[in-house]
């Protein structure tokens, strides 16, 4: 069975998606691909996504959040875009993961920054997938 979230991210006004996101499909790949690195953990500290990993920060509450605003010691590019109070959109979080170098070089307009990521996810699909899911985790 799919769920979609079209409704749901039109509700909130956020630009409408060209196709329907799936969060089971976004659940699965952020398993697969993800949760080495990283953890959904709510602040009174639920983990509702992951095993510990320490290595990435925190990703819970990022839809619409602050960029770099988790407890974490961030990269210079991600730190610099979160201080000038840029915001993760489902546009930005596609785009940093098909590249996480190559996109906080362009947000920043210079080559001197690099993202500590070590990861690039290129499917847009499964990325838009994963950006539902981790939506999902905040109602
Ligand atoms: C090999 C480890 C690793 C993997 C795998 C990984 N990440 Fe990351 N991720 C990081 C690190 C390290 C950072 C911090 C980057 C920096 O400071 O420049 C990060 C940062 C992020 C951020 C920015 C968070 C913020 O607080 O602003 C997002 C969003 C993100 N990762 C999503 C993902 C998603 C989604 C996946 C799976 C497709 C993934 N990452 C896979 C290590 C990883």
């Amino acid at each position: 069975m799919k769920t979609t979230v079209l409704g749901l991210v039109s509700l909130l006004g956020a630009a409408t998606p060209a196709m329907a996101q799936d969060v089971t499909d976004g659940a699965l790949q952020f398993s697969r691909q993800c949760t080495a690195c990283h953890v959904v953990t709510t602040p009174d500290g639920t983990t509702l996504a992951g095993r510990g990993a320490r290595t990435g920060p925190n990703l819970y509450g990022i839809e619409d959040g602050r960029i770099a605003s988790a407890d974490f010691s961030y990269g210079d590019g991600l730190t610099r875009l979160g201080e000038a109070g840029a915001s993760w959109t489902e546009q930005n979080f596609v785009d940093y993961l098909a590249d996480p170098n190559g996109w906080v070089r362009e947000r920043l307009d210079t080559r001197h920054v690099r993202s500590k990521m070590a990861y690039r996810l290129q499917d847009e699909g499964q990325a838009r997938d994963i950006w539902a899911y981790l939506l999902s985790l905040d109602e």
